[in-house]
Protein backbone atom coordinates (compact mmCIF):
# COMPACT_ATOMS: atom_id res chain seq x y z
CA UNK A 1 0.00 0.00 0.00
CA UNK A 2 1.34 3.62 -0.72
CA UNK A 3 2.13 5.73 2.17
CA UNK A 4 -0.32 7.93 0.67
CA UNK A 5 -3.30 5.60 0.93
CA UNK A 6 -2.07 4.12 4.19
CA UNK A 7 -2.38 8.43 5.58
CA UNK A 8 -5.62 8.51 4.03
CA UNK A 9 -6.80 5.17 5.07
CA UNK A 10 -5.93 5.92 8.72
CA UNK A 11 -6.91 9.79 8.90
CA UNK A 12 -10.25 8.18 7.35
CA UNK A 13 -10.72 5.75 10.40
CA UNK A 14 -9.81 8.46 12.69
CA UNK A 15 -12.46 10.36 11.66
CA UNK A 16 -15.18 8.30 10.86
CA UNK A 17 -17.17 7.44 14.34
CA UNK A 18 -19.44 9.89 16.41
CA UNK A 19 -16.93 10.15 18.97
CA UNK A 20 -14.76 11.44 16.90
CA UNK A 21 -12.12 14.23 19.60
CA UNK A 22 -9.77 15.30 17.66
CA UNK A 23 -9.51 17.19 14.71
CA UNK A 24 -9.57 15.22 11.19
CA UNK A 25 -7.68 18.51 9.68
CA UNK A 26 -4.29 17.97 8.30
CA UNK A 27 -2.11 19.69 10.30
CA UNK A 28 -1.60 23.28 7.94
CA UNK A 29 -5.23 23.75 8.62
CA UNK A 30 -5.33 23.72 11.71
CA UNK A 31 -3.68 27.13 12.57
CA UNK A 32 -0.31 28.09 12.82
CA UNK A 33 2.61 27.91 14.49
CA UNK A 34 2.63 29.57 18.19
CA UNK A 35 2.06 33.30 17.52
CA UNK A 36 4.03 36.09 19.39
CA UNK A 37 2.39 36.83 22.66
CA UNK A 38 -0.53 34.47 22.45
CA UNK A 39 -2.58 34.91 25.70
CA UNK A 40 -4.18 31.10 25.29
CA UNK A 41 -5.39 29.19 26.40
CA UNK A 42 -8.97 30.48 28.06
CA UNK A 43 -11.82 29.13 27.22
CA UNK A 44 -15.30 30.77 28.35
CA UNK A 45 -18.87 29.55 28.27
CA UNK A 46 -22.38 30.04 29.97
CA UNK A 47 -22.77 29.69 33.76
CA UNK A 48 -24.04 26.15 33.27
CA UNK A 49 -20.36 25.65 31.91
CA UNK A 50 -18.05 24.78 34.79
CA UNK A 51 -17.89 21.73 34.12
CA UNK A 52 -17.37 22.39 30.14
CA UNK A 53 -14.70 25.00 30.61
CA UNK A 54 -12.36 22.96 32.70
CA UNK A 55 -12.63 19.58 30.67
CA UNK A 56 -11.82 22.02 27.78
CA UNK A 57 -8.72 23.41 29.12
CA UNK A 58 -7.44 20.18 29.90
CA UNK A 59 -8.31 19.05 26.10
CA UNK A 60 -6.39 21.92 24.80
CA UNK A 61 -3.39 21.57 27.48
CA UNK A 62 -3.03 18.44 26.26
CA UNK A 63 -2.36 19.25 22.90
CA UNK A 64 -5.96 19.62 21.65
CA UNK A 65 -7.19 22.92 19.58
CA UNK A 66 -9.78 24.75 20.48
CA UNK A 67 -12.66 23.11 18.49
CA UNK A 68 -11.30 19.86 20.71
CA UNK A 69 -11.64 21.48 23.62
CA UNK A 70 -14.96 23.35 23.65
CA UNK A 71 -16.87 20.29 21.82
CA UNK A 72 -15.13 17.93 24.52
CA UNK A 73 -16.56 20.54 27.35
CA UNK A 74 -20.13 20.82 26.17
CA UNK A 75 -20.52 17.02 25.54
CA UNK A 76 -20.62 16.99 29.06
CA UNK A 77 -23.57 19.19 29.32
CA UNK A 78 -25.11 17.43 26.59
CA UNK A 79 -24.57 14.00 28.17
CA UNK A 80 -26.17 15.51 31.51
CA UNK A 81 -29.52 13.89 32.24
CA UNK A 82 -30.29 16.59 34.69
CA UNK A 83 -29.99 20.18 32.79
CA UNK A 84 -32.68 20.15 30.74
CA UNK A 85 -31.70 22.59 28.30
CA UNK A 86 -29.08 20.63 26.22
CA UNK A 87 -28.91 17.47 24.71
CA UNK A 88 -29.98 14.42 26.26
CA UNK A 89 -32.42 15.17 29.33
CA UNK A 90 -33.88 19.14 27.10
CA UNK A 91 -37.17 19.71 27.11
CA UNK A 92 -39.07 18.71 24.58
CA UNK A 93 -41.25 20.57 21.87
CA UNK A 94 -44.86 20.64 22.34
CA UNK A 95 -45.18 17.06 20.98
CA UNK A 96 -42.82 15.67 23.90
CA UNK A 97 -39.90 15.43 21.35
CA UNK A 98 -36.47 16.62 21.96
CA UNK A 99 -35.17 18.22 19.00
CA UNK A 100 -31.82 19.28 19.60
CA UNK A 101 -30.07 22.47 18.22
CA UNK A 102 -26.05 22.79 17.51
CA UNK A 103 -23.41 24.94 15.78
CA UNK A 104 -19.56 25.13 15.67
CA UNK A 105 -16.93 27.49 14.36
CA UNK A 106 -13.51 27.01 13.42
CA UNK A 107 -11.75 30.23 13.68
CA UNK A 108 -8.27 28.76 11.52
CA UNK A 109 -10.24 28.20 8.66
CA UNK A 110 -12.76 30.41 9.22
CA UNK A 111 -15.27 27.04 8.42
CA UNK A 112 -18.78 26.25 10.31
CA UNK A 113 -21.28 24.02 10.68
CA UNK A 114 -24.50 23.12 12.66
CA UNK A 115 -27.60 21.31 12.71
CA UNK A 116 -31.14 22.22 13.12
CA UNK A 117 -34.39 20.42 14.51
CA UNK A 118 -32.31 17.11 14.96
CA UNK A 119 -33.84 13.87 16.89
CA UNK A 120 -32.20 10.72 18.63
CA UNK A 121 -28.78 12.38 18.54
CA UNK A 122 -27.26 13.08 22.32
CA UNK A 123 -24.61 14.98 21.00
CA UNK A 124 -25.39 17.49 18.12
CA UNK A 125 -22.31 19.47 18.56
CA UNK A 126 -20.37 16.76 17.19
CA UNK A 127 -22.34 16.29 14.41
CA UNK A 128 -22.39 19.76 13.60
CA UNK A 129 -18.45 19.43 13.33
CA UNK A 130 -19.17 16.45 11.42
CA UNK A 131 -21.03 18.79 8.85
CA UNK A 132 -18.43 21.22 8.79
CA UNK A 133 -15.77 18.88 8.51
CA UNK A 134 -17.22 16.25 5.92
CA UNK A 135 -19.95 17.84 3.50
CA UNK A 136 -19.66 20.91 1.61
CA UNK A 137 -22.73 22.43 3.86
CA UNK A 138 -22.85 24.74 6.62
CA UNK A 139 -26.38 23.73 7.88
CA UNK A 140 -28.32 20.50 7.78
CA UNK A 141 -31.83 20.07 9.43
CA UNK A 142 -34.30 18.02 10.75
CA UNK A 143 -34.49 14.47 9.14
CA UNK A 144 -31.51 15.16 6.33
CA UNK A 145 -29.44 15.79 9.64
CA UNK A 146 -30.58 13.04 11.43
CA UNK A 147 -29.69 10.63 8.06
CA UNK A 148 -26.11 12.07 8.33
CA UNK A 149 -25.56 11.67 11.52
CA UNK A 150 -26.63 8.06 11.04
CA UNK A 151 -24.02 7.74 7.90
CA UNK A 152 -21.27 8.77 10.36
CA UNK A 153 -22.48 6.17 12.51
CA UNK A 154 -23.89 8.26 15.59
CA UNK A 155 -25.98 6.16 17.43
CA UNK A 156 -29.79 6.96 18.14
CA UNK A 157 -31.31 7.11 21.27
CA UNK A 158 -34.37 7.94 22.87
CA UNK A 159 -33.30 12.01 24.54
CA UNK A 160 -36.52 12.11 26.33
CA UNK A 161 -35.94 11.63 30.28
CA UNK A 162 -38.29 10.52 32.59
CA UNK A 163 -37.53 14.28 34.15
CA UNK A 164 -38.35 16.04 31.07
CA UNK A 165 -41.22 13.51 30.10
CA UNK A 166 -42.89 14.48 33.65
CA UNK A 167 -42.05 18.39 33.25
CA UNK A 168 -43.54 18.86 29.61
CA UNK A 169 -46.54 16.21 30.71
CA UNK A 170 -47.45 18.96 33.85
CA UNK A 171 -47.10 21.79 31.07
CA UNK A 172 -49.80 20.02 28.68
CA UNK A 173 -52.02 19.34 31.34
CA UNK A 174 -52.15 23.08 32.79
CA UNK A 175 -52.35 24.98 29.76
CA UNK A 176 -55.87 25.27 29.58
CA UNK A 177 -59.24 24.39 31.12
CA UNK A 178 -60.72 23.43 27.82
CA UNK A 179 -58.92 20.69 26.84
CA UNK A 180 -58.75 17.37 27.44
CA UNK A 181 -55.15 16.90 29.27
CA UNK A 182 -55.62 16.84 33.23
CA UNK A 183 -53.45 16.79 35.94
CA UNK A 184 -53.79 14.94 38.70
CA UNK A 185 -57.40 15.93 40.68
CA UNK A 186 -59.77 15.52 43.15
CA UNK A 187 -63.36 14.75 42.57
CA UNK A 188 -64.57 17.81 43.96
CA UNK A 189 -62.15 20.25 41.72
CA UNK A 190 -63.52 22.62 39.17
CA UNK A 191 -61.18 24.37 36.65
CA UNK A 192 -58.68 21.83 36.48
CA UNK A 193 -55.98 22.61 34.35
CA UNK A 194 -55.49 26.34 35.56
CA UNK A 195 -52.18 27.15 35.24
CA UNK A 196 -51.08 27.76 39.18
CA UNK A 197 -48.00 29.58 38.00
CA UNK A 198 -46.13 30.75 34.78
CA UNK A 199 -44.33 27.86 33.42
CA UNK A 200 -40.30 28.99 33.07
CA UNK A 201 -40.50 28.39 28.84
CA UNK A 202 -36.56 28.31 29.41
CA UNK A 203 -34.24 29.00 26.17
CA UNK A 204 -31.11 27.55 28.24
CA UNK A 205 -28.57 26.23 26.06
CA UNK A 206 -24.64 26.22 26.71
CA UNK A 207 -22.22 28.20 24.97
CA UNK A 208 -18.34 27.65 24.62
CA UNK A 209 -16.06 29.65 23.29
CA UNK A 210 -11.45 29.05 23.50
CA UNK A 211 -7.95 30.30 22.46
CA UNK A 212 -5.64 27.68 22.40
CA UNK A 213 -1.91 27.77 22.72
CA UNK A 214 -1.33 28.14 19.40
CA UNK A 215 -3.43 31.77 19.86
CA UNK A 216 -6.43 29.57 17.40
CA UNK A 217 -9.90 30.16 18.26
CA UNK A 218 -13.54 28.55 17.96
CA UNK A 219 -16.56 27.84 19.59
CA UNK A 220 -19.55 25.90 19.75
CA UNK A 221 -23.18 26.11 20.84
CA UNK A 222 -25.57 23.63 22.23
CA UNK A 223 -29.11 23.32 22.81
CA UNK A 224 -32.44 21.85 23.22
CA UNK A 225 -34.43 25.38 22.28
CA UNK A 226 -37.30 26.60 23.59
CA UNK A 227 -38.78 24.57 25.75
CA UNK A 228 -42.39 23.19 24.59
CA UNK A 229 -41.61 25.14 20.71
CA UNK A 230 -43.46 24.37 17.84
CA UNK A 231 -41.48 21.46 16.39
CA UNK A 232 -39.25 22.66 13.61
CA UNK A 233 -38.48 25.87 15.55
CA UNK A 234 -35.07 26.96 15.30
CA UNK A 235 -33.56 29.33 17.34
CA UNK A 236 -30.26 31.05 16.91
CA UNK A 237 -28.12 28.36 18.42
CA UNK A 238 -27.09 26.50 14.78
CA UNK A 239 -27.29 29.88 12.92
CA UNK A 240 -23.85 31.53 12.58
CA UNK A 241 -23.77 34.97 13.56
CA UNK A 242 -26.67 34.94 15.41
CA UNK A 243 -25.69 32.24 18.39
CA UNK A 244 -22.39 32.34 17.92
CA UNK A 245 -19.39 33.64 15.65
CA UNK A 246 -15.99 33.28 15.70
CA UNK A 247 -12.96 35.10 13.51
CA UNK A 248 -9.24 34.19 14.44
CA UNK A 249 -8.58 37.94 13.51
CA UNK A 250 -10.90 39.79 16.18
CA UNK A 251 -12.44 36.42 18.58
CA UNK A 252 -15.52 35.05 19.69
CA UNK A 253 -18.88 35.45 20.88
CA UNK A 254 -22.02 33.60 21.95
CA UNK A 255 -25.27 33.85 23.29
CA UNK A 256 -28.23 32.30 25.61
CA UNK A 257 -31.32 33.28 25.82
CA UNK A 258 -34.30 34.12 23.83
CA UNK A 259 -33.13 33.25 20.33
CA UNK A 260 -35.87 35.07 18.29
CA UNK A 261 -33.90 38.29 19.42
CA UNK A 262 -30.60 37.10 18.17
CA UNK A 263 -32.15 35.85 15.01
CA UNK A 264 -33.50 39.27 14.75
CA UNK A 265 -30.35 41.20 15.32
CA UNK A 266 -27.51 38.66 14.39
CA UNK A 267 -26.12 39.39 17.69
CA UNK A 268 -22.93 37.61 17.72
CA UNK A 269 -21.64 38.53 14.43
CA UNK A 270 -22.39 42.02 15.58
CA UNK A 271 -20.09 41.41 19.09
CA UNK A 272 -17.18 40.26 16.73
CA UNK A 273 -17.50 42.88 14.01
CA UNK A 274 -18.01 45.69 17.66
CA UNK A 275 -14.73 44.23 18.51
CA UNK A 276 -12.87 44.91 15.36
CA UNK A 277 -13.74 48.19 15.82
CA UNK A 278 -12.04 48.16 19.24
CA UNK A 279 -15.01 47.57 21.77
CA UNK A 280 -14.21 45.35 25.11
CA UNK A 281 -15.92 42.28 25.18
CA UNK A 282 -17.64 43.17 27.79
CA UNK A 283 -18.79 46.59 26.05
CA UNK A 284 -19.32 44.89 22.69
CA UNK A 285 -22.05 42.45 24.36
CA UNK A 286 -23.71 45.72 25.96
CA UNK A 287 -24.22 46.86 22.66
CA UNK A 288 -26.11 43.66 21.51
CA UNK A 289 -28.21 44.41 24.59
CA UNK A 290 -29.06 47.62 23.54
CA UNK A 291 -29.29 46.58 19.99
CA UNK A 292 -31.92 44.70 20.99
CA UNK A 293 -33.77 46.60 23.44
CA UNK A 294 -33.62 49.34 20.49
CA UNK A 295 -35.26 46.73 18.30
CA UNK A 296 -38.09 45.19 20.81
CA UNK A 297 -41.36 47.36 19.46
CA UNK A 298 -43.49 44.60 19.76
CA UNK A 299 -46.17 45.33 22.64
CA UNK A 300 -46.57 41.48 24.04
CA UNK A 301 -42.47 41.77 23.88
CA UNK A 302 -42.45 44.44 26.63
CA UNK A 303 -42.75 45.08 29.79
CA UNK A 304 -43.46 48.91 29.54
CA UNK A 305 -42.12 51.17 26.96
CA UNK A 306 -38.38 50.15 27.10
CA UNK A 307 -38.05 47.11 28.98
CA UNK A 308 -38.16 43.54 27.09
CA UNK A 309 -40.20 40.79 28.96
CA UNK A 310 -37.06 38.34 27.90
CA UNK A 311 -33.25 37.63 28.66
CA UNK A 312 -30.84 37.59 26.17
CA UNK A 313 -26.98 36.63 27.97
CA UNK A 314 -23.63 37.24 25.94
CA UNK A 315 -20.43 35.84 26.01
CA UNK A 316 -17.20 37.04 24.15
CA UNK A 317 -13.59 36.71 24.29
CA UNK A 318 -11.26 39.07 21.86
CA UNK A 319 -7.66 37.32 20.38
CA UNK A 320 -5.39 39.06 23.52
CA UNK A 321 -7.13 36.85 25.96
CA UNK A 322 -9.57 39.90 26.98
CA UNK A 323 -13.27 38.22 28.01
CA UNK A 324 -16.79 40.01 28.88
CA UNK A 325 -20.21 39.28 29.07
CA UNK A 326 -23.47 41.23 29.71
CA UNK A 327 -27.10 40.45 29.85
CA UNK A 328 -30.05 43.05 29.46
CA UNK A 329 -30.80 42.04 32.86
CA UNK A 330 -28.85 41.78 36.36
CA UNK A 331 -27.68 38.62 38.24
CA UNK A 332 -26.11 36.44 35.48
CA UNK A 333 -22.67 35.21 35.10
CA UNK A 334 -20.42 33.12 32.90
CA UNK A 335 -18.26 30.36 33.65
CA UNK A 336 -14.40 31.24 33.10
CA UNK A 337 -10.96 29.09 32.71
CA UNK A 338 -7.82 31.28 32.34
CA UNK A 339 -5.37 28.94 33.33
CA UNK A 340 -5.75 29.92 36.86
CA UNK A 341 -9.03 27.44 37.41
CA UNK A 342 -12.77 27.36 36.78
CA UNK A 343 -15.14 30.50 38.24
CA UNK A 344 -18.30 32.26 37.53
CA UNK A 345 -18.11 35.56 36.85
CA UNK A 346 -20.60 38.26 36.90
CA UNK A 347 -22.23 40.08 33.42
CA UNK A 348 -22.50 43.42 33.04
CA UNK A 349 -26.30 43.97 32.43
CA UNK A 350 -28.28 47.13 31.19
CA UNK A 351 -31.47 46.85 34.26
CA UNK A 352 -31.73 45.50 37.48
CA UNK A 353 -33.57 42.59 37.00
CA UNK A 354 -37.14 42.35 37.63
CA UNK A 355 -38.91 39.89 40.01
CA UNK A 356 -41.15 38.92 37.77
CA UNK A 357 -38.18 37.81 35.13
CA UNK A 358 -36.42 34.17 36.12
N1 LIG B 1 -30.92 30.54 22.62
C1 LIG B 1 -31.50 29.26 22.47
C2 LIG B 1 -32.76 29.26 21.72
O1 LIG B 1 -33.45 30.26 21.66
O2 LIG B 1 -33.10 28.22 21.17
Amino acid sequence: MSSNRREFLLKAAAAGTGALLTSSFPDVLRGGTPEEGSPGPLVISSANGIEAVKKAMEVIRAGGEALDGVIAGVNIVEDDPNDTSVGYGGLPNEDGVVELDAAVMHGPTHRAGAVASIRNIKNPSKVARMVMERSDHVLLVGEGALRFARAHGFPEENLLTDKAREIWLRWKETMSTQDDWLPPHTPEDRNIGALLEPYLRHYGTIHCSAIDVKGNISCVTTTSGLAFKIPGRVGDSPIIGAGLYADNEVGSAGSTGRGEANLANCSSVMIVEWMRLGKSPEEACLAACQRIVAHTRMARLRFDDIHPSFDVIFYAMNRSGVYGSASIYSGRSMAVHDGAGARLVPCASLYPRPASLK
